[in-house]
């Protein structure tokens, strides 16, 4: 990077790190390596289990607070296991009535994500919607299926240097299924296009049907089977979701409102212009394809929840780092504010039912609290 970039990054840096409770002056090369990511994160995990063994509840506990993992640092029995859980959740029944197209629990959690779309992407409730999310979807692989291991998250960074190589995504039978087949496609205007594009073609969810959608249809809850498409995109991951990426977005955002703005590249912010697709972007177009490169149904591709997993990771960091600050919402209640809307407030109430359960988003805020959350990220 030329000298002018290095000194502007480097004062924004300083600018960012005063009145932190923690400092931290890494060198580029360590947030480029993934070093200062990997200190942040530890960082940020032991601040929330101070405070846990500070202040327990009846519901979370030191001894009983979940460690979520990235995907290759957990065991491959495990992930057999998390696999075998998530096609177990593609058995149990839907819970939504009046549609005909979803099929089981898995596919009620797409009805739920297409049906609040409009509330919870580029507003308020963007950051803790998706954690209650991905959080009722765990306890429905608990709950329903029997899994007992580490909930997992893709940090995208790691992969890099080549998406199809991740453990993720290279086709053995501990990943979560293969590239798509490669097929003639004119990809995406914006995103341009990866190394598949067709179906599923080895490991697991090579037999995985999406039931229902795309958004596109008129009809998008009625039948409408097809295979699982993915079409990974090394050069999205490496420009939008590289490990620097992740790292500086988490440094260089003081308050709620920029963090959630430079997560999703939200232009409205001038800040956050640099970062493109942003991580938010550049991991969902990391896998593309059908139903993965659909706003609206994307959490019908299984990976979904490993993408928000790490998502939700980088909110868990930043909020550590300065806890006694980081207890905010800024927005407004719609995507976009359009159209125009209210100021979003911790008091508001997400129900998520019939999937999920009914809380005030200011419950949502500590992964430790204990109403309902208890974990950590490793
Ligand atoms: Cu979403
Ligand atoms: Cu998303």
């Amino acid at each position: 990077m030329g000298l002018v970039k290095k000194l502007q990054s480097l004062a924004l840096l300083g600018v960012a790190l005063q009145g932190l409770a923690f400092d931290f002056d890494f060198p580029q090369a360590d947030i480029d390596s993934g070093r200062a990511l990997q200190q942040l994160g530890e960082t940020a995990r032991d601040a929330a289990l101070a405070r846990l063994e500070a202040s327990p509840s009846s519901t979370c506990t030191k001894e009983s607070v979940r460690m979520r993992k990235e995907w290759r640092n957990i065991p491959g029995e495990e992930r057999k296991a998390y696999v075998k859980a998530v096609e177990c959740l593609m058995e149990s029944p839907n819970v939504y009535p009046n549609v005909t197209g979803p099929k089981s629990m898995f596919d009620s959690f797409g009805v739920l994500h297409y049906y609040l779309t409009p509330y919870v992407h580029n507003s308020a409730y963007f950051l803790l919607f998706h954690r209650l999310y991905i959080w009722t979807y765990e306890e429905k692989l608990r709950t329903l299926c029997g899994y007992t291991g580490a909930f997992p998250y893709w940090e995208w960074g790691l992969d890099a240097g080549g998406v199809e190589k991740s453990p993720v995504f290279d086709g053995s039978e501990t990943s979560m299924g293969s590239n798509g087949e490669y097929v003639e496609n004119p990809g995406n205007p914006f995103f341009g296009r990866g190394t598949g594009g067709g179906c599923v073609k080895e490991g697991p969810f090579k037999n995985y049907t999406v039931n229902f959608g795309p958004n596109t249809s008129r009809t998008p809850l009625v039948p409408n089977p097809r295979c699982l498409k993915r079409d990974l995109n090394t050069q999205i991951c490496a420009q939008w979701a590289s490990l620097r990426n992740t790292t500086e977005t988490i440094i260089e955002s003081p308050d709620i409102a920029l963090f959630q703005a430079n997560l999703q590249g939200d232009y409205r912010w001038p800040e956050a212009r640099k970062w493109g697709f942003a991580v938010h972007g550049g991991g969902h177009f990391s896998i593309g394809g059908d139903p993965g490169g659909d706003f609206y149904f994307s959490p019908l591709e299984p990976a979904f929840y490993l993408h928000h997993g790490q998502i939700d990771r980088m909110y868990f960091i930043w909020q550590n780092l300065d806890w006694e600050n980081r207890q905010t919402m800024a927005g407004t209640i719609t995507m976009m504010d359009m159209p125009p809307s209210r100021n979003g407030t911790l008091d508001d109430v997400l129900d998520i039912k019939p999937v999920g359960g009914s809380y005030t988003f200011r419950q949502l805020l500590d992964t430790v609290g204990g109403s309902p959350f208890c974990f950590v990220y490793e």
